[in-house]
């Protein structure tokens, strides 16, 4: 179709970004059409004004001044696994409770594109090594079945964890294959419910939209904070409010050893009476990339590793600790009254935030140029930038060793976050548990193998251990199964018993 009898001509000249369709003459008809319905789906002026607004707060005198403005997360919101191990089982009781009556549902940002990791294919897809090959989604998929049975066990009623997925328009087909290919990994098909975000293009330094071949776009995922416009937009607060959800666990993909609809976690907001809350583990080194927990102006927010100085993120308090410590591992508590609000109310207040990207891009002979420095801007929400309209929130410190390995880089010397970080973290939390169970490891020399809760990058673990999530969610109901006995092998633990393997077979 003609673009300028079809209007669309002008309106894009009237949104200054008539240069998308200098190569129409040299397209196809089947790029022309294509190139039509990408361009008629889209809120030109909308996406001017997010661009401005983005670039505003992202000027860097902005930044600096939000780091004067920064303080701590005072001590009365704080949960801690380590000093309130008192209230920890009635936390625990009240989330499983929760999960009994179907109350809790969890949320899943998938739509990210796992660009440090490398891959072509959903991350929730990669497969770290471990002795079962279990990959991240199926990890994930356990768990919640395994808690559904401590619930319905506890409480002798049937219950549900609907599992929400967000994905984008670049992993939803491979990821909903993945899960049918793989019967849903036991959970029932209809509780896992699929949606999508949406996408932005990217745009240069002076707002035009970048093309990244004669005929297309380059568009990107409108950030993990574009789960509350997607949840408005495909219906999934209705959903959660016919299936009676009160309380969502929000996490990201990418960690092994995320605790999905933790009942500790979810016990302590909802004793607190909190509307939304969030999980942290103590930030140690200034430069590691976490965004951290705290407040601004008066208000909750994460400041994400990229927006902090570094003075700042040096900054210690008298006890020597990092003063801005409370490390966001995503993973994120919201009562439904609240995220309902969110969804209706506020998302139009949220922002976007500005990354510096090297965004491949043709010139006007129609080339593909890959620049070698930041030629543009990619905008995205922030999934917590709601921490700002909670009336009470909390914040849930946990022990990184126990839940948190996020997968972010692929293996290389020093890199971190990498599939094999994720695997020790894994396995070390498993080998503390049959520790904690009673078992032991003996290594060739007949001597009692320690717990070892990190290893330096090269080296391997002395002994591999795996427990199925089927056979225990955080290393309960093991005793009947090691209480006493030593294993020389590497140890696979799961539905169908114990199982000894020869170690170089793992
Ligand atoms: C994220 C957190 C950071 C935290 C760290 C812990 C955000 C914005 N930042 O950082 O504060 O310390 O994890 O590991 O949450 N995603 C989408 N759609 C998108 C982009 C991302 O669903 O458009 C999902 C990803 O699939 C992933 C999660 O969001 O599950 C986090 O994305 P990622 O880009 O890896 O975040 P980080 O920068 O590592």
């Amino acid at each position: 179709m003609d673009p300028n009898a079809s209007g669309l001509a002008m309106r894009l000249a009237e949104a200054g970004q008539s240069h998308l369709l200098q190569f129409w003459n040299k397209l196809s008809p089947k790029e022309q059409a294509e190139l039509t319905l990408d361009l008629q789906g889209m809120d030109f002026k909308e996406i001017n004004g997010f661009f401005q607004k983005a670039m505003e707060s992202s000027s860097s005198s902005k930044q600096e001044k939000m780091d004067s403005r920064m303080e701590p997360v005072p001590r009365e919101v704080l949960g801690s696994v380590t000093r309130d191990r008192e209230s920890l089982k009635d936390w625990e009781l009240k989330g499983l409770h929760c999960i009994s009556q179907s109350k809790v549902a969890v949320l899943l940002l998938a739509g990210g594109q796992g660009t440090r990791l490398g891959v072509s294919y959903p991350k929730g897809m990669y497969d770290v090594g471990l002795p079962s090959h279990k990959t991240l989604f199926q990890i994930q998929a356990e768990r919640i079945l395994k808690l559904q049975q401590l619930a319905e066990q506890k409480h002798k009623i049937k219950c549900c964890i609907p599992w929400y997925i967000m994905t984008s328009g670049r992993t939803m087909e491979s990821t909903k294959e993945y899960f049918s290919r793989n019967n849903y990994f036991g959970l029932e098909k209809n509780n896992i419910i699929f949606f999508q975000q949406g996408m932005l293009p990217a745009m240069d330094y002076d707002g035009k939209i970048i093309l990244e071949n004669t005929g297309k776009l380059s568009m990107a995922p409108d950030g993990n904070g574009g789960l509350y416009r997607a949840l408005r937009n495909q219906g999934i607060m209705e959903d959660m409010e016919q299936r009676g959800v009160e309380f969502i666990h929000v996490y990201c993909v990418d960690n092994i050893l995320v605790k999905v609809a933790d009942p500790s976690f979810i016990g302590f907001c909802v004793n607190k009476a909190a509307d939304c809350g969030a999980k942290v583990v103590e930030k140690n080194n200034p430069t590691e990339a976490v965004g951290v927990v705290c407040k601004v102006d008066g208000h909750y927010q994460v400041v994400e590793y990229s927006e902090i100085t570094l003075a700042t993120a040096e900054k210690r308090s008298t006890d020597g600790r990092l003063m801005f410590n409370a490390g966001n591992v995503a993973n994120h508590f919201f009562s439904f009254a609240f995220l309902k609000d969110i969804v209706q109310k506020y998302e139009p207040q949220l922002q976007h935030h500005v990354a510096q990207k090297k965004i491949p891009y043709v010139n006007a002979e129609g080339q593909l140029i890959k620049p070698d420095k930041p030629n543009g801007i990619k905008m995205e929400k922030f999934v917590f930038d709601i921490f700002q309209f909670a009336k009470t929130f909390v914040v849930y410190e946990v022990l990184r060793e126990d839940e948190f390995s996020p997968l972010k880089n692929a293996d290389s010397q020093d890199a971190k976050d990498t599939p094999t970080t994720a695997r020790h973290a894994l396995m070390s939390l498993h080998h503390r548990w049959v520790l904690n169970a009673g078992g032991h490891f003996i290594d060739e020399n007949g001597r009692h193998v320690p717990a070892i809760p990190s290893l330096k990058d090269g080296t391997d673990l002395p002994i591999k251990c795996e427990i199925s999530p089927l056979v225990s969610y955080g290393g309960e109901g093991l005793e009947a199964l090691v209480k006493g006995r030593e294993f020389h092998q590497n140890v696979m633990i799961d539905e169908k018993g114990v199982h000894e393997l020869v170690k170089n077979g793992v």
